[in-house]
């Protein structure tokens, strides 16, 4: 991983990632992410969930419940310390699995074709741009044709126009990629790649984004 990208999570951070959520959300977040799989995800009972940088498995779980028994969720990640915490949150779940692997790297032969979903939250912008041209070429391999792609990030946004306290953040606490990021011209990309955008949600006073794109292979180019 680059060293201008602060997306692997390992020690302290890892293992009080939620609490650190909660807080910079001023405790929203709970809320805001059963919200954002439940309300504004194209779930089906039955549905194969990929999530792209599973982190602690917070997420996986809450898709795991909109799936059920017939689906399955596998959850991607390269931090030991977070396939850990993932593994022992998820274990009462037999629909999840949580697996050791890069996105950035070509994916296992068995998963070739098997996803109707993929979800990426707060890994996208960490990446290189020639990182995400990786992922994403990688990514199709695993996605059946008109899956939909989940991207939860941070909004392309004058960073000028938006209150003190965000811009603190991205320019102090955050990476150099998340304030390259936010003048990323997101769909342009995606669509070089055969995803088109669906549908968008704004959160946050519309600094969080949270976008769908269906694949559509080589039609979308
Ligand atoms: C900021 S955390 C987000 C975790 C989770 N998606 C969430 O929203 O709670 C980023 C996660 O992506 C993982 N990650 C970073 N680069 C990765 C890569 N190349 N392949 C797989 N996982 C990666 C990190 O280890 C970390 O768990």
């Amino acid at each position: 991983m680059s060293e201008r990208s602060k997306v692997v999570i390992t020690g302290f951070e890892a293992k009080y990632y939620d609490e650190l959520l909660n807080v910079l959300s001023f405790f929203q977040y709970p809320k805001f992410i059963k919200k954002v799989i439940f309300k504004e995800t194209d779930v089906k009972s039955g549905s194969n969930i990929a999530e792209l940088g599973v982190g602690n498995g917070r997420n996986a779980i809450l898709f795991a419940q909109k799936t059920g028994k017939d689906g399955k969720v596998v959850g991607f990640d390269i931090s030991d310390d977070m396939i850990d915490k993932a593994k022992r949150k998820t274990k009462k779940y037999p629909n999840i699995e949580i697996v050791k692997h890069s996105i950035l790297e070509p994916y296992p032969a068995k998963y070739e074709n098997f996803f109707d979903i993929a979800f990426i939250s707060f890994v996208f912008h960490g990446l290189e741009d020639y990182e995400k041209e990786r992922m994403l070429e990688n990514l199709k391999f695993i996605l059946k044709k008109g899956a939909k792609f989940y991207i939860l990030d941070y909004s392309q946004t004058d960073i000028n126009k938006t209150p003190f306290y965000y811009r603190f953040f991205i320019k102090k606490l955050e990476c150099p990629l998340a304030l390259e990021f936010l003048s990323y011209n997101l769909d342009k990309n995606l669509k070089k790649h055969g995803f088109v955008l669906t549908k968008r949600h704004f959160h946050f006073k519309n600094l969080i984004s949270y976008s769908e794109y269906t694949y559509l292979a080589d039609e979308a180019q």
